[in-house]
């Protein structure tokens, strides 16, 4: 008998990516076949975000969307990641089409729980953890398109950052074994992968139990350990997201120095530039220990990019306290910024504070960054006017037939004139124009 398709929908962050590639691979191997098509797919499966609760409500839009699309009759709907993580049953009242709710370390037995609800199972239910025999391998053909491949390598948060739902919807930090990360990161070279993302919640908290595989490289942590492990494989580009700022050690940056294929990027989140705040928020860290990490990414010859994110309007920011993060980022000088205002998370500690900035105030905060951070933004992306970069070819950019688009190594969007023979190649590219947020050159 011919299994159904399966449409699956991926929304938030890496890690949601990487678990549905995981997920595909784990249903083709059951003999499913996975379709582009949310009209007409039999399966369509929704991996969710909860990390605002705009993110959250997409799915709910998604389910309604696509039930007009297909003018009402509906195949198995299942709900997968965060959302169903966290809610849990409660998804079913809320959404009686849906059939499947599998949280955030399920997707190994998608292919079991559809086939449960495929057999009449009204209303599957998986919240449980990972399986001790499952592995995080994904195979070649389950990979999303292009020549990048994420590799998850820390899963989970034990931070409790007091705003943030994370730790609720995936569970406490479990890491990979090193052995197994550059196993997979030395066959995706192999297989014609040009980039690799190292991903996690927090790649350097990064603490595996067994930490064979790491013999032999220097570094005061596992993590930097394992950036060398990895960068010895040869693949050409190796990145990593996200650092959590506490567990930031200057050696990162150093192997970074030692490594050309260690890209000259860091993602460093701040939250806010207010020591207050960042007590509030249980960040563990001060403005001036941020400050020095930034200080050390800066000094290295390698011209690292520092990207960014920050909260405005937590739960009692004053003016003058928002006034810090502003003067924070002007000094930083960051390679790009998200910004994104407080959203109250249900049964996170902040939840319990009086969401007491006013909408229209966080949304003048808001502005005010976004403003501040396009101007550091361009003076920064001048600097690369007339300079010869490496890019990585995506494919044809979304704004213009003529063009390419592909990114750097310090993580930069190129747009560059050039035929589509080039995908997924490394080129040279001179720069010649600086853009808000991408950057335009020509092949060299
Ligand atoms: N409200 C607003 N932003 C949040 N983030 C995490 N939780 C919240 C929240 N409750 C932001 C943080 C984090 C990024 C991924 O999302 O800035 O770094
Ligand atoms: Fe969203 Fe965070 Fe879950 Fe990623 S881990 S899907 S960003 S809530």
């Amino acid at each position: 008998m011919k299994k159904n398709s399966v449409y699956i929908e991926t929304f938030g962050c890496q890690m949601n990516v990487a678990d549905s590639e995981r997920a595909a691979g784990r249903l083709k191997h059951a003999g499913y076949e996975m379709s582009d098509s949310a009209e007409r797919a039999d399966v369509l499966i929704f991996n969710t975000c909860s990390v605002r609760a705009k993110a959250e409500q997409k799915v709910f839009n998604r389910i309604g969307e696509v039930r007009k699309s297909r003018g009402g009759s509906l195949p198995l709907l299942g709900v997968m990641g965060c959302v169903a993580q966290l809610e849990g049953g409660k998804i079913f009242e809320q959404s009686p089409l849906v059939g499947l709710v599998a949280g955030t370390r399920a997707y190994d037995r998608l292919p079991d729980l559809i086939e449960r609800a495929a057999v009449g199972e009204r209303r599957v239910l998986d919240l449980g953890e990972r399986a001790a025999t499952e592995t995080w391998e994904v195979s070649a053909e389950d990979r999303g398109a292009g020549r990048v491949a994420f590799v998850p390598i820390i899963e989970g948060c034990n931070k409790f950052c007091t705003y943030c739902i994370v730790p609720y919807s995936r569970g406490r930090e479990k890491s990979r074994r090193p052995s197994e990360v550059v196993e997979e990161v030395r066959r995706l070279k192999g297989e014609g992968f040009l980039e690799v993302q190292l991903i996690g919640q927090n790649v350097n908290s990064y603490r595996p139990s067994d930490e064979g595989g790491l013999e032999g490289f220097p570094g005061s942590t596992p993590f930097s350990r394992l950036l060398r492990a990895v960068a010895e494989t040869g693949m050409a580009r190796v990145k990593f997201t996200t650092s959590f700022p506490r567990d930031f050690r200057e050696d990162i940056v150093r192997a970074i120095d030692e490594y050309d294929n260690l890209c000259n990027w860091v993602h460093l989140p701040v939250q806010s530039g207010s020591d207050r705040v960042l007590r509030a928020m249980r960040r563990g860290y001060k403005v001036a220990d941020f400050m020095r990490h930034v200080e050390a990414i800066k000094a290295s010859p390698r011209n690292i990019a520092l990207t960014s994110d920050i909260i405005v309007g937590f739960p009692t920011e004053t003016e003058e306290e928002f006034a810090d993060t502003m003067r924070l980022a002007e000094e930083c000088r960051f390679d790009g910024l998200y910004i994104f205002k407080y959203s109250e998370r249900p049964g996170t500690p902040a939840a319990r504070l009086p969401d007491d900035v006013p909408a229209g105030v966080k949304t003048e905060r808001f502005l005010a960054l976004e403003r501040l951070q396009a101007s550091v933004q361009a003076s920064v992306y001048a600097t690369y006017v007339g300079r010869l970069t490496e890019v990585l070819v995506n494919g044809a950019s979304a704004k213009s037939e003529a063009d390419l688009t592909g990114h750097t190594p310090c993580n930069k969007v190129v747009n560059f004139p050039g035929g589509r023979e080039l995908t997924g190649s490394l080129v040279g590219v001179r720069i010649l124009e600086a853009k808000a947020n991408s950057l335009y050159g020509e092949l060299v």
